[in-house]
């Protein structure tokens, strides 16, 4: 069988740090390791609207700034179909098929749906587009017979879900879709990089962000007033590492020799908390290596998307030419589920045969 991703986002804002380690950058190297024969990357617009109905320019705006991020981080569209959901109408035919295979309650148990509902302050008024959004992203995934989805642990609920409706779906209607498997991030830090504030998670609405299209200067300005930990008011008080962001970001993000390239006083990361925890480290030293070892990772994304943002047409073309590749694979597939459905009449030779005989022998 195939090995094909799929996976995608919401375009509501520049991708951050979290995105970045979270899935971007697991992206990259899962479309280099040449272990996958289709690689699918979406930008969910119409996923975006259903909490977005009244604010489409905002949509709109964010799509190019999304694609931008995309393109930087070194996803590259002849290895990876970049695409825009709504371009793909294929999609809502299967989310109106796959809705008869869900019940409601089914839907009120997504943990991650809730959590949302909570955060817009939709308990009163749900919009059903919205609580409808993880049927259609079980369209967007087994539209294109994805094995593969790599996302953060927030979209578990939603593959579960996936893998629910294709095993309805192939038990009633006889085996036509694929089963898709979640692929988590590898590294513990990576599952949910806190917010520079230290809150849960990094999200635009908290304003705890570090953007991947920031400059230097602002990533440093956001490094340095970082949450680290509240009991290490001096040098020599022993540190905290639990929820102290530079020390997160750093098990997220460096590798290798950084910690001594960036600091010779220290062997690597290991020795750096040890003495951090022992006392005697200032928050300014970690921060200082914290911001090395970001501009590391950064500079060469900004400079990417230099390159694309002074050629916009262009990248509009990547995006409409996998929109197009995308609806052709994903009219396959409708294709395939039109016939496990026996709604594909006029197809149907047969069908035309036995009706003909089943009036005419009268
Ligand atoms: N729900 C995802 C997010 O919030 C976006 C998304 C839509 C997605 N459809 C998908 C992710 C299919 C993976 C697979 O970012």
């Amino acid at each position: 069988m195939e090995k094909i991703i799929l996976t995608g986002d919401r375009p509501t804002g520049r991708l951050h740090l979290g995105h970045y380690v979270g899935s971007l950058k697991r992206r990259v190297e899962l479309q280099n390791s040449g272990e996958f024969d289709k690689i699918f990357v979406m930008i969910a617009d119409a996923q975006a609207l259903t909490d977005n109905a009244d604010n489409p320019e905002k949509v709109r705006q964010n799509i190019i700034e999304v694609a931008l991020d995309y393109l930087s981080v070194g996803i590259d569209p002849a290895k990876t179909t970049i695409f825009i959901q709504s371009q793909v109408p294929e999609l809502c035919e299967l989310t109106t098929y796959y809705m008869n295979l869900v019940t409601v309650s089914r839907v009120q148990r997504n943990p991650t749906v809730k959590t949302e509902i909570k955060m817009r302050n939709f308990e009163q008024s749900i919009p059903v587009g919205f609580f409808c959004y993880p049927i259609s992203q079980a369209s967007d995934i087994t539209a294109f017979k994805a094995t593969t989805v790599p996302v953060g642990e927030d979209q578990a609920p939603m593959i579960e879900l996936t893998r629910e409706i294709v095993q309805r779906f192939n038990n009633v209607y006889g085996e036509t879709l694929v089963e898709p498997e979640i692929l988590l991030p590898d590294n513990e830090a990576c599952m949910r990089l806190p917010g520079t504030d230290g809150k849960a998670k990094m999200s635009k609405s908290l304003g705890n962000c570090i953007y991947l299209s920031d400059t230097a200067k602002e990533v440093a300005k956001k490094v340095k007033s970082m949450y680290t930990d509240p009991l290490h008011l001096n040098i020599d008080d022993p540190g905290h590492l639990e929820g102290n962001c530079p020390f997160i970001y750093l098990d997220a993000l460096s590798h290798g020799d950084q910690i001594n390239r960036f600091n010779p006083d220290f062997a690597d990361l290991d020795d750096l908390k040890a003495r951090y925890v022992k006392g005697g480290v200032g928050d300014g030293t970690v921060k200082k290596i914290l911001i090395n070892v970001l501009e590391e990772e950064l500079a060469p994304i900004r400079e990417r998307r230099k390159v694309y943002e002074n050629d916009i047409p262009a990248v509009y073309e990547i995006l409409k030419r996998g929109s197009e590749e995308a609806r052709r694979v994903a009219a396959a597939t409708l294709a395939d589920v039109r016939r496990a459905m026996k709604i594909d009449y006029f197809d149907d030779a047969a069908l035309i045969e036995e009706q003909t005989n089943r009036f005419t022998s009268k």
